[in-house]
């Protein structure tokens, strides 16, 4: 299989954020992200796609530390990813991540969720973290459902307000891992629409999806997994239109014609 994944420069450029170099890693014998090299520039909106399995939710736990990997370095504003203490709980929040499941906490309100890591770890005062809390959450188009709690709200409320929960910490990219995949079809819009607009506001952003119409619309990049391996790396328009591999084709017609 042919690796077409665009080599740099090892200076880092003025606009790189996030670089991973040659890294690897393996769940036991399984090598589950092979020479991975991956520049992710400001205000980039890089979009992963590939089959399950390919290593994509194992890219983005490792781009804030949630999985640590065995070689290979992965930088965010040319610095080290830390690897520990406070400095692991500043990655976190400076790199927000929304998964498949809400994950939020379910003793505490909507608005308490948002609050939380505010004051916990960027130390903010209480009522900043409420007002900032109430914009976010009406900019996400949940401002009413500040006081319930989670379980009261849809999945895609709950999606919503799972963004705006990190957009409070002012992260410097945002990691999506499959967003959608849990909601009902009727909720996907809402939740994409919340996304298109924070890329148009110029959030750095890497999201794993199927949804081919985000990708298509807002993606910078689309990055194609397959097998641990970056295989393919082109503009949206390059990617569905002309896809390179032959790997990347079967997938193509798989998700395109189903
Ligand atoms: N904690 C883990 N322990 C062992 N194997 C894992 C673990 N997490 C993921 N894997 C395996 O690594 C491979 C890649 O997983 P993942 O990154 O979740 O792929 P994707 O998100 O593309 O579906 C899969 O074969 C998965 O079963
Ligand atoms: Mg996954």
């Amino acid at each position: 299989m042919a690796e077409v994944s665009v080599t740099k420069d090892a200076a880092p450029a003025a606009d790189e954020l996030v670089a991973l170099r040659n890294v690897n890693k393996h769940f036991g014998a399984l090598h589950v992200l092979q020479d991975i090299d991956l520049t992710i520039d400001r205000g980039e909106v890089v979009v992963v796609i590939g089959p399950s399995g390919s290593g994509k939710s194992t890219l983005c736990r490792a781009i804030n530390r949630l999985e640590t990997v065995e070689s290979g370095t992965i930088t965010i504003d040319g610095k080290p990813l830390p690897q520990e203490g406070k400095e692991l709980a500043r990655l976190r929040a400076d790199v927000g991540m929304v998964f498949q499941s809400f994950n939020l906490f379910a003793h505490k309100t909507v608005l308490e969720n948002v609050m939380l890591g505010q004051v916990k770890v960027r130390k903010a005062e209480k009522s900043a973290a409420e007002d900032k809390a109430r914009k976010l959450l009406d900019r996400v188009g949940v401002g009413t459902q500040a006081d319930k709690y989670p379980a009261q709200l849809s999945g895609g409320q709950q999606q919503r307000v799972a963004i705006a929960r990190a957009l409070a910490m002012d992260p410097k990219i945002m990691l999506f891992d499959e967003p959608t995949s849990a909601l009902d079809p009727e909720m996907i819009n809402e939740v994409l629409e919340v996304m298109q607009q924070l890329a148009r506001d110029g959030m750095t952003m890497v999201v794993v999806t199927h949804e081919m119409g985000f990708a298509r619309s807002a993606a910078n990049r689309v990055v194609f997994m397959a097998d641990g391996r970056i295989v393919e790396e082109a503009t949206p328009d390059q990617f569905f239109s002309h896809p390179r591999s032959d790997r990347a084709k079967d997938f193509l017609s798989k998700i395109l014609h189903h």
